[in-house]
């Protein structure tokens, strides 16, 4: 009797942290969708429909298992990218923040 309680509380306690951990993501999710918002970057993007600019998941797709990813695609958006994904450019983006930068170029290289 005793055994199977603890059993039932073992893996109700584990549910419980999956749960936890999974709103937790959905969270920083979130915060990085409404940090793209916020910089414009959905005006031509979505994570997983090609608009003016390519879906996040297909670039994901594309540098996935590249050593330099980061680096580049933090250049590219900095500085603006022309002529890897079709005929539009996309502009560069001065005013974004170094940390801002950062975190949405991890959030769209990790999109799927
Ligand atoms: C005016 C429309 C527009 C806006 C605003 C825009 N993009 Fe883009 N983006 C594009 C286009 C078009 C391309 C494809 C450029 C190319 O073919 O090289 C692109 C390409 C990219 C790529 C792929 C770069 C690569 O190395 O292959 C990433 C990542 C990206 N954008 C992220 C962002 C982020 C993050 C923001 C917001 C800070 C943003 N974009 C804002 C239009 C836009």
């Amino acid at each position: 009797m005793a055994k199977i309680y603890t059993r039932r509380s073992a893996r109700i306690a584990q549910t419980v942290a999956l749960f936890t951990a999974a709103l937790l993501l959905s969270g920083a999710a979130q915060a990085n969708e409404a940090l793209a918002q916020k910089n414009n970057c959905l005006a031509c993007h979505a994570v997983a429909l090609k608009l003016v600019g390519p879906a996040y998941k297909d670039v994901a797709a594309k540098y996935a298992g590249q050593a330099d990813a980061q680096a580049l695609v933090m250049e590219n958006i900095r500085n603006g990218s022309a002529g890897k994904w079709g005929d539009l450019p996309m502009p560069p983006q001065p005013k974004l923040s170094d940390a801002d930068l950062k975190k949405l170029t991890i959030w769209v290289l990790s999109a799927k």
